[in-house]
């Protein structure tokens, strides 16, 4: 059976290729939809590519996930330096999570030099541009593959 699996995005995600494309590049949120959808079907997995401005709806996409998929890439944006609650929902997920993010977030403000997802996480890439949600579902077809 396909695995299956969940790409969420938090806040301001939706706008890539508009906002700061010198941190983010040019491509747009629903580009990178589509070319992930695609590279995880040539992977032979099901994905669901998400997006939520709202602490409290990401939140509820985790806990809904526990159920319905087996792995789960985030890319929580600003919530990864504040969200107690996305970490907490986090927790609960037994099965593997990679930590995503565009650009390096240690390069940048301190305040973005903290995660509170990065030890929880099974992995994580950052500083790759948008190549690193590509990385992340290959990475993650293998790690589940190695668990069937
Ligand atoms: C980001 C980095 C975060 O600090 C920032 O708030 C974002 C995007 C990234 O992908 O590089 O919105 O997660």
């Amino acid at each position: 059976m396909n695995n299956k699996i969940i790409i969420i995005n938090g806040p301001n995600l939706n706008l890539l290729g508009e906002r700061e494309q010198s941190q983010y590049g040019s491509i747009t949120f629903n580009e990178l939809k589509e070319i992930c959808l695609n590279k995880s079907k040539e992977l032979g997995l099901i994905a669901e590519f998400s997006q939520s401005n709202i602490e409290g709806q990401i939140v509820n996409i985790i806990q809904d996930s526990i159920k319905n998929f087996d792995g789960i890439i985030i890319n929580a944006a600003a919530f990864t330096h504040t969200s107690v609650a996305i970490r907490d929902a986090l927790s609960i997920f037994k099965k593997p999570i990679i930590e995503l993010h565009i650009s390096n977030i240690y390069k940048r403000e301190e305040f973005r030099q903290k995660s509170l997802i990065s030890d929880i996480a099974t992995g994580g890439i950052f500083g790759l541009g948008s190549d690193g949600y590509i990385l992340a579902i290959i990475s993650m077809q293998k790690l589940l593959k190695n668990e069937n």
